[in-house]
């Protein structure tokens, strides 16, 4: 969950809530419109690294676009910008692309079910590298997610390393997003929340590009699109355009309610829509569960609402 600033939230506001609300609301129904669409494509089209670098893509174009059409004002940021925006950018492409990787080795619920584990990865980071001490409330609020998550792994039909490794670097690297966002964001121009995560968008598609080309490259996706269109028919494009659109969108949402509640409030929400993602891709992809895999899951996310709790 992407950390850019930490507005003070003022209580009892109704119509701040009810916006708080719909913000919440658009973001985790585009969020699993676009998990969905993002596993079809892997499904017949396992091409994680253009996947990832096509979701990039599509915002960036998105974004173009509506400053050239004067929809959007674009934003007035200098070289001082882009270089706070470099660390948080690096983070990004890496989360983004293990998360990817992940999701097309294993299922969707599997991927998530690891990254509702972001908390312990932040407490560990905070802790080790930057030395912040917490109360033993959130230390032990990390049993059940660690707990959890282990659970839910170990249990997990369809185990593989590379999608359990991918989750897990992805946790990494977006706790290291929200440290630098939260560094670079507090000096320097304000950027919206919209024209911050286009410009994210523009940068790690720079970083991104040259890396999905060395990994994978024309070759394969020529090779790899034949068969899905072989498969799924010409309309599988259909498909690869909504999971890019979609990543944007779901994105450029978060990052516009993160102007408008505090970074707990944000997390908070980003473990929910977890939990839509869960249900409705295991619903969707009839992904085979047991009941142990499914409780490792629920003590996991118990656990990170517990660790919401204990950080307030
Ligand atoms: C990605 O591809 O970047 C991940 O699906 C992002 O995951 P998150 O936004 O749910 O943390």
């Amino acid at each position: 969950d992407p950390v850019v600033d930490s507005p003070t939230e003022t209580k009892n506001d109704g119509s701040r809530r009810v916006k708080i609300g719909i913000y919440f609301a658009t973001w985790w129904a585009l969020n699993v419109v676009f998990n969905i669409y993002n596993k079809k494509v892997l499904n017949v089209f396992p091409y994680p690294w253009l996947t990832s670098t096509l979701s990039l893509a599509a915002g960036s174009a998105i974004m173009f676009a509506s400053w050239a059409t004067r929809l959007v004002e674009a934003p007035d940021v200098d070289l001082d910008f882009w270089k706070r925006l470099a660390p948080v950018a690096l983070a990004h492409t890496i989360g983004h692309v293990a998360a990817t990787v992940s999701m097309s080795k294993v299922a969707v619920s599997f991927t998530h079910i690891i990254k509702s584990a972001e908390p312990a990865f932040s407490v560990a980071v905070s802790r080790l590298l930057l030395g912040e001490q917490f109360p033993l409330s959130v230390y032990l609020s990390l049993i059940p997610i660690i707990g959890g998550c282990g659970l839910a792994a170990l249990t997990e039909l369809n185990f593989n390393m590379t999608g359990f490794m991918g989750a897990m670097i992805s946790n990494l690297a977006f706790v290291f997003r929200n440290i630098f966002s939260k560094r670079g964001m507090k000096s320097g121009k304000s950027v919206g929340g919209m024209n911050y995560y286009a410009c994210l968008s523009i940068m790690s598609l720079v970083f991104l590009t040259p890396f999905a080309f060395a990994v994978e490259g024309p070759k394969m996706w020529a090779a790899g699109w034949q068969t899905a269109v072989q498969t799924i028919g010409p309309h599988v494009f259909w498909w690869v355009v909504a999971q890019s659109v979609f990543y944007h969108l779901y994105n450029q949402v978060s990052y516009m309610s993160l102007d408008e509640i505090s970074p707990l409030t944000f997390s908070i929400g980003n473990t929910m829509k977890r939990v839509s993602v869960i249900v409705s891709s295991i619903i969707i992809f009839h992904t085979p569960i047991q009941p142990v895999n499914a409780i490792g899951a629920a003590v996991a996310i118990l656990g990170t609402f517990l660790y919401s709790q204990a950080k307030q």
